[in-house]
């Protein structure tokens, strides 16, 4: 078994003659938080979707919980990705179903529960990332940007899945609340690490990334600049990293 759950071996993707990215190899470190930091369009996103098989690469393979995803057919894709929980930005809810049904949608659609289990697991989710019983049947419109995300990542949870991955899980937040999403991201992960479980944050904000991660990749046109732990990528002499510190 690899250190890694996911790995990146010599990962090249193009869109046209656009190489958006540029032969990455790297290992993201099991059991651990790794948010992926750079500039908008460096790739992050790109890199994302490779984890899922939403992309496939130019060249170069992706390795995720040692099976090589982009040699997966796609009934095995689907099947492999309910190892992924995901928080897309703007938590992208279904906007016509509430809270409670927006957590059970992945229990419907991929197991075969009972109403009654999945009454139970949807709110014992629910309650651990804190939308109360009320909230639990209001829908999306009704609920604040921070419920939102909070509701998201409870559906994110459902299948108990081994690696989260968060697209800018906090944008459109003010800061207080960012920070509380940060916190539950991670009571989340720490929560569940001993059943093996990694997560992925990509984010633009420096300030609780430092805070809340263990390691930082960062990123730029295509390529990763730099792969460190959080207190030796504070001290990275690396211009682009300094000015990106510095913002
Ligand atoms: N399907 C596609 N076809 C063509 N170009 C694409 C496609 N997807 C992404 N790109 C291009 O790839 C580059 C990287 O995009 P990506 O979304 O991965 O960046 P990002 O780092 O996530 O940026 P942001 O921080 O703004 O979300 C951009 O120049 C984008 O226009
Ligand atoms: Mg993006």
């Amino acid at each position: 078994m690899s250190e890694y759950s996911i790995e990146f071996q010599h990962l090249t993707k193009k869109f046209g003659e656009a190489t958006i990215l540029n032969d990455v190899s790297f290992g993201i470190v099991k059991n651990k938080i790794t948010t992926i930091l750079g500039f908008s369009g460096a790739g992050k996103t790109t890199l994302m979707k490779h984890i899922l098989g939403l992309t496939m690469p130019t060249s170069g393979d992706v390795i995720v919980l040692d099976t090589t995803i982009n040699k997966l057919g796609d009934l095995q894709l689907r099947e492999f990705r309910r190892n992924f929980g995901m928080v897309f930005q703007y938590a992208a809810l279904f906007d016509f179903l509430n809270s409670y049904e927006n957590v059970a949608f992945p229990l419907r659609e991929f197991t075969k529960m009972t109403e009654e289990e999945i009454k139970e697991k949807v709110m014992s989710l629910l309650e651990s990332v804190g939308i109360s019983k009320e909230a639990a049947f209001r829908l999306p419109s009704e609920l604040s940007g921070g419920m939102r995300k909070r509701v998201g990542l409870a559906r994110g949870l459902a299948l108990d899945p081994h690696i989260m991955l968060y697209d800018e899980p906090t944008s459109g937040l003010d800061p207080i609340t960012t920070h509380m999403v940060y916190d539950l991201m991670k009571e989340t992960h720490y929560s569940n690490v001993h059943k093996g479980f990694t997560s992925v944050i990509i984010s633009h904000d420096i300030h609780a990334t430092l805070k809340y991660s263990d390691y930082i990749v960062f990123m730029e046109a295509g390529r990763v600049v730099e792969h460190l732990d959080v207190e030796s990528f504070k001290k990275s002499e690396n211009p682009v990293i300094r000015r990106f510190l510095e913002l």
